[in-house]
């Protein structure tokens, strides 16, 4: 099928569907995401969600009406598997349009000497779509994978873009292009590298997708940086956004934990009046404040009856602090919480939930972040009368002092 046949096909109902997260969607924009085709993007074999939580494969060959309608539905969709998890992924067009909305790319700007900085180049798709908006000599795109990167560079040359495309990683960003007016990135982080900072000018923006172990990919921060240069910045989390986390370069094993030869320390088991479905069971925005002041904290639901009718297990990313929280099927009201580790975690979260609903359950969008320098970076949430309550990003620090 030609693509003007396809896009014919598609492109109107394509557009009214992505458009909804901006609205009214600005002409540019409207005119970039139908210059550049979707499908001509994407592989042969693409695993959009299966409904269930995981992802089936759609292959262009054996179904090319079902691939066809994935390319132009707005949905991610996972072009690359690795071990069966998801490596790089053409991103929910939605997002893609809002993320470039929050960019505010100041459309009317002259093209020339414009620098803006993608990071993650996936299938280059979102890296065309500024080539549109700014002009392919404006445009850089960091990518880790080199065999996606390449890809990337042969779709953007399909439909005639040429925007640098640099192999690394993106967390040293792209010193030699520096100094960006925009750093996008597309895939999360739960802190904004220092070289971000470095490279973006003063009075620039950093768009990223957020992340934290208890949340996952929630939340876009929009980060002003300072207008003086000194490093800094500040921004607000947008909701929405569900985005891969960063990758590291190469694997980092976990260092091995001290063992000063006292064994574990003993497991405490006490009641909590907090409900695990409070923190645990979908409201994103309780989670993405858990996520934020419980850092490492992450949780998973074993409803298997081994243990009780229902468990939360909850564990931090350094493997040596655990809780479990039980539901015994009939008390809703209490619930039988056994701790262990150098961290009681179920404390520090429900301390967190308390703190949430103390602000008077915040939603994301009333959350920001500070930057005084790379290695000084606090979130804030606001209250109803513009006060703020800081939020570490490191474990256990006590912020009374700030
Ligand atoms: C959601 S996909 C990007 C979608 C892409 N912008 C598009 O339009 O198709 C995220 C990409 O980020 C890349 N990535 C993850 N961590 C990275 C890192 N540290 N440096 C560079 N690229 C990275 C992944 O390999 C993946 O291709």
């Amino acid at each position: 099928m030609s693509t003007t046949a396809v896009l014919a096909a598609h492109t109107e109902q394509f557009l009214a569907e992505v458009a909804q997260l901006v609205r009214p969607l600005p002409p540019a924009l409207d005119r970039a995401m139908r210059a550049v085709p979707r499908h001509l993007f994407l592989p042969a074999v693409i695993w959009p969600r299966d409904g269930e939580g995981g992802y089936r494969p759609c292959d262009r060959a054996t179904d090319p009406d079902d691939w066809l309608s994935a390319a132009y539905s707005d949905a991610p969709l996972v072009t690359q598997l690795t071990d069966g998890v998801p490596t790089s992924s053409a991103s929910m067009p939605s997002m893609v349009l809002r993320t470039l909305a929050l960019a505010d790319l100041d459309l009317d700007r002259e093209s020339a000497g414009r620098r803006v900085l993608e990071l993650g180049a996936g299938t280059g798709f979102n890296a065309a779509l500024l080539c549109q908006l700014c002009g392919d000599q404006a445009v850089t795109t960091v990518e880790l994978d080199p065999t996606v990167a390449a890809e990337a560079e042969r779709n953007l040359k399909a439909v005639g873009h040429a925007p640098r495309v640099v192999r690394g990683d993106a967390g040293a960003g792209w010193s030699a292009g520096a100094p960006y007016e925009r750093i996008i990135a597309t895939f999360s982080v739960d802190r904004i590298p220092a070289a971000w900072l470095e490279q973006t000018e003063p009075g620039g923006r950093i768009v990223t997708p957020w992340n934290s172990a208890w949340c996952g990919g929630y939340g876009t921060l929009v980060l002003t940086t300072t207008p003086d240069g000194g490093g800094g910045g500040e921004g607000r989390f947008h909701n929405f956004a569900s985005y891969m986390a960063m990758r590291e370069p190469a694997p980092s094993t976990p260092a091995p934990a001290d063992d000063d030869g006292s064994g574990p320390p003993p497991e405490q088991v006490t009641s909590s009046a907090l409900s695990p479905w409070a923190v645990a069971g979908g409201d994103l925005n309780a989670e993405f404040h858990v996520g934020l002041a419980v850092p490492g904290a992450y949780f998973s639901w074993d409803a298997s009856g081994e243990h009780a009718p229902t468990r939360l297990d909850v564990a931090d990313d350094t493997g040596l602090s655990w809780a479990t929280v039980d539901y015994d099927g009939q008390h809703a009201d209490r619930f039988t919480v056994t701790q262990a580790g150098p961290r009681r975690l179920w404390d520090e979260i429900a301390a967190a939930y308390a703190g949430w609903e103390n602000l008077g359950r915040p939603s994301v969008d009333r959350y920001g972040l500070t930057v005084k320098a790379a290695g000084d970076q606090t979130a804030w949430a606001e209250g109803t009368d513009g006060t703020r309550e800081w939020v570490s990003l490191d474990a256990a620090v006590d912020l009374s002092q700030s």
